[in-house]
């Protein structure tokens, strides 16, 4: 049996950290808890309309009675496009605009899925060169991904999360019974980057996901605070060795997404969401750790079943993946070599390759065709 009060800490590797709180029902005491951990000041709130009109008259008569005082909220719209420059200078703005010459001490909670995370923490990171923020993560994604680990940032037009920084958040508060509004394809979506850390890191946590992902996608409890806090456990192990990137530990937690961002740019955004995206593109690393003999086959087959068994996409149209493959092939230092792709060596233990042949990738992708059963 989970413990009710369960909370993993993210230790920094130049000293410092903060702690992640994983709860049932508290965005009602979130002021409570902010005073738990000595955070004090005034509030500056960014959220999404449709998680703002859930949760935003709790989150504002708790954080009210508990002294707390919101100064001023930006409520953007919800989707990927609102984690633009424009939005990041919008929230400048408001901020500037609350100067009166007094020291104020101001935070920022960020409420919302993985783009107001991100958005936010990059306006907290950029504001008078950085004031504390708090992430208030309530998508799956983000509570087991996005809130945690410090990587902040906005989309460019010339590309995604091209504008950011490393900043990472004073408190995580992830409340697990957001996720009961959320929609099921965004929890199973969620869902695969959960899966990503067994694949990379803990083997029996794969082994239980294959035993309890429907309880998961039941939205069970205990079944979603282990998977939370596992998820939180082993993603504040890498930031902690690996904060900003630089020892390739970090690069890990990539499996699946070069295939898989390239999938998304291919169809603009439209056709996958992030983790679809990701779980094709797992099972393509998969295939090529495979075929590069580090891996048996039985082990690409207990994947495929997993998300199958979870709901997700395993196949990509033909005209997709040739839009992707040119896309790739217009990368000239991709196709000429210098590639880098996370395989596994086994279910648990993944590692980063470098120059795979690009006939390899090529037939990664067709064995993941509709209609081509040979993989
Ligand atoms: N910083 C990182 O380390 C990191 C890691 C992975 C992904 N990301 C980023 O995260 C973003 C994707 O995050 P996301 O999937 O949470 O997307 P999102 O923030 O767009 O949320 C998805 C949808 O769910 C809604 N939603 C969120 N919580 C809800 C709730 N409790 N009930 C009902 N609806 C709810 C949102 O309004 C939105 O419509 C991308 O921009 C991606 O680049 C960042």
């Amino acid at each position: 049996m989970e413990n009710d009060q369960t909370s993993v800490h993210v230790s920094l590797p130049h000293g410092g950290g903060y702690p992640i709180l994983i709860e049932w029902g508290c965005i009602d005491r979130l002021g409570s808890l902010l005073r738990r951990e000595s955070i004090e000041g005034e509030v500056f709130l960014l959220s999404d309309r449709k998680v703002w009109g859930l949760y935003g008259d709790a989150l504002e008569a708790g954080m009210e009675a508990s002294g707390y005082r919101i100064l001023e909220k930006l409520i953007l719209e919800p989707g990927e496009e609102s984690k633009s420059l424009a939005n990041w200078m919008a929230a400048l703005d408001r901020l500037v605009a609350l100067e009166d010459g007094t020291a104020r001490s101001l935070f920022l909670v960020n409420l919302g899925g993985g783009v107001i995370g991100d958005i936010g923490g990059f306006v907290a990171a950029s504001y008078r060169r950085g004031i504390p923020c708090v992430q208030v993560p309530t998508s799956l994604l983000a509570q087991v991904d996005s809130s945690v680990g410090g990587k902040t940032g906005v989309n460019h037009p010339g590309g995604k999360n091209l504008i950011g920084a490393f900043y990472q958040p004073r408190l995580v508060v992830a409340d697990l019974k957001t996720l009961k509004t959320l929609d099921p394809r965004e929890v199973r979506s969620g869902l695969v980057e959960v899966v990503k850390y067994g694949l990379i890191w803990d083997a029996a946590f794969f082994a239980y996901l294959e035993e309890n992902f429907g309880r998961v996608l039941d939205l069970e409890e205990e079944a979603l605070r282990k998977v939370v806090r596992v998820s939180c456990e082993v993603k504040a192990a890498v930031v902690g060795r690996d904060e900003k990137e630089q020892k390739g530990l970090r690069t890990l937690l990539n499996l699946g997404h070069t295939f898989g961002h390239a999938l998304e740019a291919a169809t603009q955004y439209r056709q996958y969401t992030h983790g679809e995206a990701v779980a094709v593109g797992t099972l393509c690393a998969t295939w090529i750790s495979v075929a590069l003999d580090m891996l048996p086959s039985a082990h690409y087959a207990r994947i495929l079943s997993l998300f199958e068994r979870i709901g997700l996409p395993t196949r990509v149209s033909e005209a997709e993946t040739d839009r992707l493959w040119e896309a790739m092939k217009r990368d000239k230092k991709f196709i000429h070599g210098r590639n880098r792709f996370v395989l596994l060596d086994e279910i648990g233990k993944a590692r980063v390759v470098e120059d795979i042949d690009p006939t390899i990738l090529e037939q990664a992708l067709e064995a993941h065709l509709h209609g081509n059963t040979d993989s």
